[in-house]
């Protein structure tokens, strides 16, 4: 359980000493990637479901779990889920459903300043490849995946808007820590791309950004083209992305 204390200092406190930061799933393909571009002055925790060196055991659908180790930090980062636009219902509500409310409540509880959410572009995908999609979007998702990142985006909404954690969805688009081939790879994978070092900027700017309740963004590089527009993402995070899925090496 969180103190009194452990709430009053995250919360209102600016952070003068270095900011502490904790990340759930840590040990998937975002978190591996970007854990080692974060700031440097940042005090990163990374957890997952089992521990591996430098990450530390973490369930998200165990409450009091989470609170534990959230108990004095900044911020959250929650990528931990299922990341499969084909999985089951029985597959996705154990983390996309159920953990993601244990860590939002958790988050609150410890008077976690920023819980910056992991949501997928899926929550829009049922868009057509025609339109570029905004963050102004209602979601539309095109698969049960996609859905759960709706109800990600819900909650963060409900949070933002009832209790001091702001909160940042992100709609990561198709990341890749290589830049795909656009020879092989179809329009609609690469124009959602989102490199390994643009998302560890997107995750500094969704931890960093000032000044906000509750707000959904696009994460995608600076792709020539863009499956999503990022001007507002831009503007609202202050997210600076370099990387272009078409631009050569
Ligand atoms: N990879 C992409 O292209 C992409 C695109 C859009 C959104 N996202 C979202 O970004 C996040 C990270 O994606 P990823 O590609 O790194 O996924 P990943 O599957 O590689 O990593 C997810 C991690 O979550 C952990 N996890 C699952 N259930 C857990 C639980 N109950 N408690 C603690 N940890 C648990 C897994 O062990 C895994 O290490 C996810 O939320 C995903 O939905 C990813």
């Amino acid at each position: 359980m969180c103190t009194a204390n452990q709430r009053f200092g995250s919360v209102f406190a600016v952070t003068l000493t270095r900011r502490r930061v904790v990340l759930t799933g840590a040990g998937g393909r975002i978190g591996r990637a970007i854990t080692p571009l974060l700031p440097a002055n940042w005090d990163v925790q990374g957890t997952d479901l089992t521990a591996i060196e430098g990450i530390s055991t973490l369930d998200i659908s165990n409450p009091d779990a989470c609170r534990a180790v959230f108990a004095g930090v900044d911020a959250v980062v929650h990528l931990a889920a299922i990341p499969d636009p084909e999985a089951s219902w029985e597959r996705l509500l154990p983390a996309n459903v159920v953990g993601v409310y244990q860590v939002a409540q958790a988050a609150v509880s410890c008077g976690v300043r920023r819980l910056v959410l992991a949501s997928s572009l899926h929550a829009v995908s049922a868009v057509s490849d025609q339109t570029q999609v905004r963050v102004g979007d209602p979601p539309r998702p095109g698969n049960l995946y996609g859905a759960t990142k709706a109800w990600a985006e819900a909650l963060g909404a409900w949070v933002g808007a009832t209790t001091p954690t702001s909160v940042v969805a992100l709609r990561i688009g198709y990341f890749s820590p290589q830049r795909p081939d656009a020879g092989t790879v179809p329009t609609r994978e690469l124009s959602a791309w989102l490199s390994p070092r643009d998302a560890a900027e997107l995750v500094r700017a969704a931890v960093e950004a000032v000044g906000l309740t509750f707000v959904v963004a696009n994460g995608i590089s600076a792709n020539r083209y863009r499956r999503a527009d990022l001007e507002e993402t831009m503007q609202q995070l202050g997210y600076r992305p370099v990387d272009d899925a078409w631009q050569s090496p």
